[in-house]
């Protein structure tokens, strides 16, 4: 008999407010043209002042719980993804558990950044099917607003406030490669695993430490001591440092690779793939990858035009949509791969 780990529900929620391209234009050096052009991103969603990544995950934790049709007393592990956790620590799955009133149910959280939806898969799979745990709650969470440079708030949601002056604008344009790419949302799937052929098929994951550089962030780190300090901010050594260019070249090389090598090794084609659910960093990546594969339009999700690059929330959030839009159908043969800052990336194979 064979076991496999089922998802049995999964939500969503964004950030509460709405920023359109044209408005990051009102704080930098943008434009509409050039986020579309260059990202296909045209909107993204924002917290507001006070809202975490725990409060985000929280409400899609009860989304997840009420879609899975269980009670939530019946998770008996939490395993939380995010790069943007409420504090340095601790985590935010003990919390989360806390505020879900779960007792004392193990938290498990990981650091893989936009891969970290993938990895928690295989860690909750290797879980559930070693007896472990019964049923997880699998999060992917970030806000990553607090990385953001600038401080004219209400001004960028239309809420009065003064626009930023020329000096502001200089600063915020610095960041910019960056700024426009990232949104605030959280995602999650409950787990299970049962007796059947249906399920999670298998994994491949890799990691690479020596480019780690290309995507990092530079201060706020017990490499130097204090951890934090005055000077970090001011240099805004706070805020990823990104390698845009090295970042897209290895997206577009190691997604396919890893799909082929997946799929080849459980014994499928790609041409046997229904769907293709790829992190969703850039849609001209994602368009990389899907022509790499040879895949067709209709095979291909992507979501990043509405919501950005929510990093270790994309995955869940897509996944959400094409469960309740019936773009994934019972039986078909779904495949998620990611790359992110680490560097980490990987693909899963699901039998849905
Ligand atoms: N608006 C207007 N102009 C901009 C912006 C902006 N937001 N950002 C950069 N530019 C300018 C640059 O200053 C540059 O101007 P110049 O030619 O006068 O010097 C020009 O546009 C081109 O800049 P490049 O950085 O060369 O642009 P590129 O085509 O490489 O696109 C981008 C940049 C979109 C960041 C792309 O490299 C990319 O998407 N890379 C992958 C990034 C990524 O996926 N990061 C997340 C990884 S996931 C994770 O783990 C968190």
């Amino acid at each position: 008999m064979t076991t496999r780990t089922q998802i049995l529900g999964t939500g969503f929620v964004t950030g509460e407010k709405l920023v359109k391209n044209a408005d990051l234009a009102k704080l930098m050096d943008t434009s509409d043209e050039w986020i579309r052009e260059r990202s296909g991103i045209e909107q993204r969603y924002y917290v507001k002042a006070g809202t975490g990544t725990t409060d985000l995950a929280l409400q899609a934790a009860e989304k997840a719980i009420a879609d899975a049709k269980i009670d939530k007393h019946e998770i008996d592990y939490i395993v939380f993804a995010t790069m943007t956790p409420d504090h340095y620590f601790p985590g935010c799955g003990g919390i989360l558990q806390s505020r879900l009133g779960l007792g004392n149910v193990p938290a498990l959280d990981i650091r893989q950044q936009c891969t970290g939806f993938i990895y928690g898969l295989q860690v909750s799979d290797a879980l559930l099917r070693s007896g472990g745990a019964k049923t997880i709650l699998l999060i992917g969470a970030e806000v990553h607003t607090g990385f953001m440079p600038w401080t004219q708030w209400d001004h960028l949601f239309g809420e009065g406030g003064e626009a930023p002056s020329d000096a502001e604008r200089a600063w915020n344009s610095k960041f910019r490669d960056r700024t426009v790419l990232f949104g605030d949302a959280a995602g999650a799937a409950i787990l299970r695993a049962h007796d059947g052929e249906r399920g999670l098929l298998g994994f491949e994951l890799h990691s690479d430490g020596s480019t780690f550089k290309d995507l990092y962030v530079p201060a706020v780190g017990f490499a130097q001591r204090p951890y934090v300090t005055p000077k970090d901010y001011a240099e805004g050594r706070h805020i990823p440092e990104m390698n845009g260019r090295s970042v897209f070249k290895q997206a577009v090389t190691r997604m396919p690779e890893v799909v082929k090598s997946l799929t080849a090794r459980l014994g499928h084609k790609i041409e046997d793939l229904d769907l293709l659910i790829a992190h969703q960093a850039n849609l001209r990546i994602n368009e990389a990858v899907q022509k790499h594969l040879g895949l067709p339009d209709t095979k291909v999700f992507n979501n990043i035009q509405r919501y950005g690059n929510t990093t270790a929330a994309t995955i869940p959030i897509a996944l959400d949509e094409c469960r309740k839009s019936g773009r994934v159908k019972e039986g078909d043969l779904v495949c998620f791969v990611g790359l992110g800052a680490g560097f980490h990336w990987g693909a899963a194979l699901l039998r849905a």
